[in-house]
């Protein structure tokens, strides 16, 4: 017999990871509902191939009126909570709206799903909420060592969710991905900010020696990852998603470029980030006991990724001028050492 079609909220789904994971539920029958604000991150031409299929709501997850109203009238199943400000720079330039969103934004949505009884609540957060690692990995019982505003606003709304758990026996559970790289990423993440430098032959930017670490996850594996929590995991648990390989960023940076075709002298390196973590790894064992398994190594990834930004070079340009605005504005990112 066919399981029934359940209807997902997912906020958030006009984003990188967060289109991915409509693209994918859509693609298994499920019913979606996205909200998203469309800040500078959020782009609908990310779910063009979708937008007969899902219902689109332009809200912000802080408007409280506006959420219940969604609920209300849309009667969800589950939520999918992406939706998040991101990127780790801005934040240190300006903390205010990774506050209000990630962590205001959160409990905005909590509350909805508390009051129309949702079944689910998946919360997707970040391995930045332990911290970096210089050995070893951490599993999900790490404690929560945030070293940036970013990082810090996601760790709150971790332990908000947590409380809830705790609480009022709320049906929660926690993702917490490591770095996703793959098609449709904005440009201002380090994998796609190489790929646009590079392809215009301009200087490509890293921070202090390259020498940090992450772990690097494809976009279509932390979808699927997502997904796996939603229909096996354990309500009031947290998951660790990650390949379990980390590199260097220069390293990463160099395999780009020459995938690109062009001359790793393009690299600068300039002022490190102030906090910057040094390493991140995660145990990710316990996702694998649901039956996830990563299926793009790197190398098949950062292929699939390079040659769909090749093909889409005019998506990426549209990103170019406010990016170029952005880039002049941050103190920390003029100075080449
Ligand atoms: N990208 C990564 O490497 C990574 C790694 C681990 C965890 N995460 C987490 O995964 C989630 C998605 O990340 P991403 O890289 O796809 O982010 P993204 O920046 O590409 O997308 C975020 C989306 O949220 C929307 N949004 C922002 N504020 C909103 C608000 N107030 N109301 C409604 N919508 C709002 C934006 O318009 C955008 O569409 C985030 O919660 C992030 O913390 C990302």
């Amino acid at each position: 017999m066919r399981t029934r079609i359940r209807k997902i909220i997912v906020t958030g789904g006009a984003g990188f990871i967060g289109s991915e994971f409509v693209r994918l539920a859509v693609s298994r029958g499920y019913s979606v509902v996205v909200i998203d604000k469309l800040t500078y991150a959020g782009d609908l031409a990310r779910l063009a191939a979708v937008s007969d299929k899902i219902s689109f709501y332009k809200t912000d997850i802080c408007n409280r009126k506006k959420i219940d109203a969604i609920f209300s009238k849309e009667k969800p199943q589950i939520v999918i909570h992406f939706a998040a400000e991101t990127h780790v720079d801005r934040s240190i330039g300006d903390a205010t709206a990774f506050l209000d969103t990630n962590v205001g934004g959160t409990h905005v949505l909590l509350e909805a799903a508390r009051k129309y009884k949702l079944n689910k609540f998946v919360h997707i957060s970040t391995d930045e909420v332990y911290g970096e690692i210089k050995k070893g990995e951490f599993s999900e019982g790490g404690s929560l060592n945030p070293s940036n505003p970013y990082a810090a606003s996601k760790a709150a709304a971790d332990l908000l969710i947590k409380s809830y758990i705790r609480t009022y026996n709320f049906p929660a559970l926690i993702v917490r991905p490591s770095n996703n790289y793959g098609l449709w990423q904005y440009p201002e993440k380090l994998i796609p900010v190489v790929i646009l430098k590079a392809l215009n032959n301009e200087r490509v930017p890293v921070y202090g020696e390259g020498k940090n670490k992450r772990e690097w996850l494809y976009v279509k594996d932390c979808a699927r990852g997502v997904l796996t929590v939603m229909n096996k995991g354990a309500i009031g648990q947290t998951y660790n998603l990650g390949s379990r390989r980390q590199s260097r960023n220069i390293d990463t940076v160099k395999k780009v470029i020459r995938m690109l075709g062009r001359d790793s002298k393009l690299i600068q390196f300039v002022q490190d980030r102030p906090g910057h973590d040094w390493r991140y790894a995660l145990d990710s064992s316990k996702i694998a006991k649901l039956g996830w398994t990563q299926k793009f190594d790197f190398d098949t990834g950062i292929k699939e990724t390079v040659d769909w930004y090749r093909q889409n070079t005019d998506w990426l340009n549209t990103k170019r001028e406010k990016l170029e605005q952005y880039w002049r504005s941050v103190y920390f990112c003029k100075g080449s050492k």
